[in-house]
């Protein structure tokens, strides 16, 4: 095995319980290439076309051209011995407008793909929300429209039809903190509002379009449906009071906001103390009637930690401001902080879902990778990879029934408003030829799915 820089014990299959599965995970407007196949513009294509919120202004157009090259995607999956491929279909491809006609091309596409998957022995893992919103709807208003939870409800429901009954798994929404929080309040994603009421009702409007799928794919007799969270572990600056409560503040808006909705009906106080004003009428009912639905299993994504201070100088809510850690980073600038992922496995199965089937959706790292001489030498993301797996072995353990990992990405791809700078794949995409080149981490994941 290539390149690591660790000298210890490999951790490989063996070291997980045997149902355990191995995957790699993308999202359709990461890779697929967004032009191919007659679907619709989305509010990520307007948002990038915007000076100023993507770098180089790049958008997902041509991304991996996985439209097309899908079965070398999955010929690589099946190579390296994974058992499952983690994949989102694009609402937008489906439904071009949002609503009413729908693109046939775009279903057989996702036909295809699932064959694909299927045929290489692989489990199709479906999320049906990640991240592209039809402009046609974004228009309307998007995750701030009231009826936004119906038409939603209305795509899931075709989709599902073509190939729900093949899925090994199905996700509602992946990550609804990046697609209300970050995208409504920081900005820093489509449709890139600053803005506390749009926020708010985005924060509640997602989880009732989860909960809308998940009536309508009961409805159906699915029994395998989830939804995708991402939790990043929150430290107080300080022992100063004003930074523990900061800390708190963003835990709750960012890690307990949705589980605990999901799993209790409830919503943190912490957090309705900023949302609660702007809250669209009738939230109260809405927790109780659509969005406390028992789960089938949790996604859990999982990449750093942040670290929160009092922010005096804030004048709005949450009066909180991030500082800089001294852990090793990522190429995004992330600390490498894998305790927190035992943190988050052990204290949802404790407070929230107990022996729900836990899978750790995304993680990954972004490193600036280069192909010399035919091969990416990736050592950093092996070291990742493995700290991050002992954790999970650790929660195993420690009695979280954790069932799988997916490893984020399988392939270099458009990183969303960092552009295609970024690379998290344990696969190396050369954007301009589109060429797969394996890293050394994906020669890595072979080795510990094949080893006996
Ligand atoms: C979470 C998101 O689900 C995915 O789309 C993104 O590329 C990764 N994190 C890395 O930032």
């Amino acid at each position: 095995m290539m390149g690591r820089t660790k000298t210890r014990q490999l951790l490989t299959r063996k070291d997980f319980p045997d149902d355990f599965i191995f995957g790699a995970a993308t999202a359709a407007y990461q890779v697929e290439g967004h032009q191919f196949g007659g679907a619709g513009s989305t509010h990520w294509d307007t948002f990038a076309a915007t000076p100023g919120n993507v770098i180089n202004a790049e958008d997902g157009a041509k991304a991996c051209d996985q439209y097309h090259r899908y079965g070398e995607d999955m010929d690589l999956l099946q190579a390296g011995h994974f058992d499952a491929y983690r994949f989102s279909t694009s609402w937008a491809r489906v439904l071009p407008e949002g609503r009413g006609q729908v693109n046939q091309e775009g279903l057989d596409y996702y036909d295809r793909l699932t064959d694909a998957i299927l045929e290489r022995g692989l489990q199709p893992h479906q999320t049906l929300y990640h991240w592209e919103m039809p402009s046609a709807l974004a228009d309307l208003g998007g995750w701030t429209h009231p009826d936004v939870h119906n038409w939603f409800g209305d795509y899931v429901e075709i989709i599902d039809a073509k190939i729900g009954d093949r899925m090994a798994s199905i996700a509602t929404i992946n990550e609804p903190w990046c697609v209300a929080y970050l995208s409504h309040f920081i900005g820093a994603h489509a449709p890139g509002k600053r803005d506390i009421r749009a926020t708010s009702r985005a924060m509640h409007h997602i989880l009732k379009a989860h909960g809308e799928a998940m009536t309508r794919l009961r409805a159906k007799g699915r029994d395998n449906l989830g939804i995708v969270l991402n939790f990043e572990y929150p430290t107080p600056a300080s022992d100063a009071p004003e930074d523990i409560k900061a800390a708190a503040v963003q835990d709750a808006i960012y890690n307990r906001w949705f589980i605990e909705a999901i799993t209790k009906g409830t919503y943190p106080a912490e957090a309705l103390e900023g949302f609660a004003p702007h809250m669209p009428t009738g939230w109260e009912d809405d927790l109780k009637t659509l969005i406390h639905q028992p789960l089938d299993w949790l996604g859990v994504n999982y990449y750093t930690r942040h670290i929160h201070a009092h922010d005096p100088e804030a004048a709005a809510w949450p009066h909180t401001k991030e500082v800089a850690g001294h852990r090793a980073t990522t190429q995004m600038g992330w600390e490498i902080y894998p305790e927190g992922l035992h943190l988050f496995l052990t204290w949802l199965s404790e407070r929230y879902v107990g022996d729900l089937p836990i899978y750790v959706t995304e993680n990954g790292m972004a490193w600036e990778d280069h192909v010399r001489n035919g091969v990416v030498n990736d050592p950093e993301r092996c070291d990742f990879i493995q700290d991050h797996l002992a954790m999970m072995k650790q929660a195993i353990e420690d009695g979280t029934n954790l069932k799988g990992f997916f490893y984020w990405s399988l392939l270099d791809n458009y990183e969303w408003a960092f552009g295609y700078e970024k690379r998290f794949g344990i696969v190396h995409v050369d954007f301009e030829t589109l060429q797969r080149t394996p890293k050394a981490s994906y020669h890595m994941f072979k080795d510990i799915l094949t080893r006996s």
